[in-house]
């Protein structure tokens, strides 16, 4: 059954999709629900968008930069369109989907007519009908109105079938929106205003999710820890809730949510990384900036010291729990001074991993017409410091698990020989040799190295193994287990 919708038949699949997703993971997660909608049309995935009856480009709007770009693939994509076009290869529709979509649809269209349709984050399940409907007049522009409610319900529907997997770890949006409106950052204008999905609908597609193969959801949110959803009894489900909730399902062994924002972080979701094996010990909990007078006119309505404090409350919960952030240098008025206490605040907490970004005026946002706007080689300078920072408390992070045995889930083939490549509870890449024939299982893995953006391990013997094995693995009937397999599976953690 799960064959049949991995691979439509031949005369399902005389059509081809090329999409290719910028920006965060939730636009990952649109990407493949735009395929799961479009595969009962007889869309089948392909890599390239020159042999792509469909080609989606699903947009970021967060920099300028992220913008720019999908203007110059357009105009590749052009090129090539006027080329199948003129030498009867037939034709190819284009559609712009995601956070340039919901932001300047209008413009898109004007500066390249070669896009037939537009289309936003929350309208993308209308895409069949918009199709057909493109077939006789360009220029359909969807997305002006938020109702991620009714594109849930439809995602939801029996005529889309099961969602496409792809190896052991999947995404699953539960939160979409923001109310925060920090003054930098345009995804309240693109994604609309904070709504949380009903927790039955999430654990039921997390239990599809489980019997198709995956063993570790990440939970997506522009504010995912603000999660609010209506629980199945009635009650209100916050994020801690729910992972308690999904923690039960069978073969869902690993659980990852993200972006947190620290205002949202509540005592009860703090309490569950200390009770819940199956919640990762790996916390994004971006913070902008160290300084205070920073904070404040970026609008996070939160100080340093409540970052330090929550920080604190975490670690005493889980005292391993690896943190990672996003950092904006060269933010309006942004002092060396300023940039000290970022520097600061860095050093204090340690991070595992980081995302640094120089600050990008976005147009429609407070920031981008507030003075003092800082000149770009200073901005340039602060971000390779920061960087060097970061970089330095990465490395040291992965170099510290060397000698240390950690479970790891594999999920896919390295490049040589019989190497496979997976992850740790703290989310780094672990390449192991011989673990060809482990895919899709947790395993424990005796670190021998840490480098600067992954580890290398070997495969611990059972014998020598802490880890118990766990019966539910060798049951999960999509991955059976090899007799000679010589080592035990286990639980994360
Ligand atoms: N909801 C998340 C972040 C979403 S955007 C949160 O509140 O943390 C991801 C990251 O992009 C942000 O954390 C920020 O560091 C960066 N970002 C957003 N707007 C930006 C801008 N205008 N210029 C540079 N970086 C930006
Ligand atoms: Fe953007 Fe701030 Fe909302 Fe994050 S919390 S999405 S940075 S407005
Ligand atoms: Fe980009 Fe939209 Fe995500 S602006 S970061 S794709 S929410």
């Amino acid at each position: 059954m799960i064959d049949a919708q991995d691979k439509p038949t031949s005369e399902r699949a005389e059509k081809r999709l090329f999409i290719k997703t910028y920006g965060c993971q939730m636009n990952v997660y649109d990407s493949e629900r735009m395929a799961d909608v479009l595969r009962p049309l007889g869309y089948a995935p392909t890599d390239t968008p020159e042999d792509a009856d469909f080609v989606i480009l699903n947009t970021c709007h967060i920099r300028e930069k992220a913008a720019e770009k999908v203007y110059s693939e357009l105009g590749k994509l052009r090129m090539l369109k006027d080329e199948k076009a003129s030498d009867g290869r037939g034709a190819m529709t284009i559609a712009v989907a995601g956070c340039v979509a919901q932001a300047e649809g209008e413009e898109i269209m004007r500066r390249q007519p070669a896009v037939d349709l537009v289309v936003g984050p929350q309208a993308y399940h209308q895409l069949p009908e918009l199709l057909t409907r493109t077939a006789r007049a360009r220029g359909e522009r969807i997305g002006a109105d938020f109702a991620p409610n009714a594109k849930f319900d439809a995602l939801a529907g029996e005529k889309i079938g099961a969602r496409g997997v792809k190896g052991p770890t999947a995404f699953l949006t539960v939160q979409e929106g923001c109310d925060k409106f920090c003054t930098f950052c345009v995804v309240p204008y693109t994604r609309g205003a904070e709504w949380s999905r009903p927790a039955a609908d999430i654990l039921s597609e997390a239990r599809e999710l489980a019997a198709r193969g995956v063993r570790e959801v990440t939970l997506l949110g522009q504010n995912v820890n603000a999660y609010d959803g209506a629980g199945p009894d009635g009650a209100v489900w916050t994020l801690a809730r729910l992972a308690y909730g999904l923690a039960e399902i069978e073969g869902l062994d690993r659980i990852r949510y993200t972006t947190s924002h620290p205002n949202d972080m509540g005592d009860d979701l703090i309490a569950a990384h200390a009770e819940l094996d199956a919640l990762m010990p790996y916390l994004h909990l971006p913070v902008q900036s160290g300084s205070d007078r920073l904070l404040r006119l970026m609008n996070r309505k939160h100080g340093r010291q409540k970052y330090f404090d929550l920080i604190d409350r975490v670690r005493a919960a889980r005292p391993d729990m690896a943190l990672s952030g996003d950092f904006i240098v060269g933010f309006p008025g942004e002092t060396d001074r300023d940039f000290e206490d970022t520097l600061d605040l860095v050093r204090r907490v340690n991070y595992a991993s980081a995302f640094s970004f120089i600050y990008s005026p976005r147009p429609g946002t407070p920031a981008a017409t507030m003075g003092a706007q800082v000149e770009p080689h200073v901005a340039s300078e602060r971000l390779q410091a920061l960087q060097t920072l970061l970089f330095e408390q990465q490395v040291a992070f992965n170099q510290s698990q060397a000698g240390k045995v950690l479970p790891v889930l594999f999920e896919r083939k390295g490049r040589h020989g019989r190497q496979a490549i997976g992850r740790s509870p703290y989310l780094q890449s672990v390449y192991v040799e011989d673990a060809d024939h482990l895919m899709g299982r947790i395993v424990p893995v005796r670190i021998e190295r840490g480098q600067q953006n992954s580890l290398t391990g070997a495969l611990v013997e059972e014998s020598h193994s802490s880890f118990k094995p766990q019966a539910s693995e060798s049951m999960t009937p999509l991955r059976p287990q090899a007799a000679s397999d010589r080592v035990a599976s286990v639980r994360a953690r």
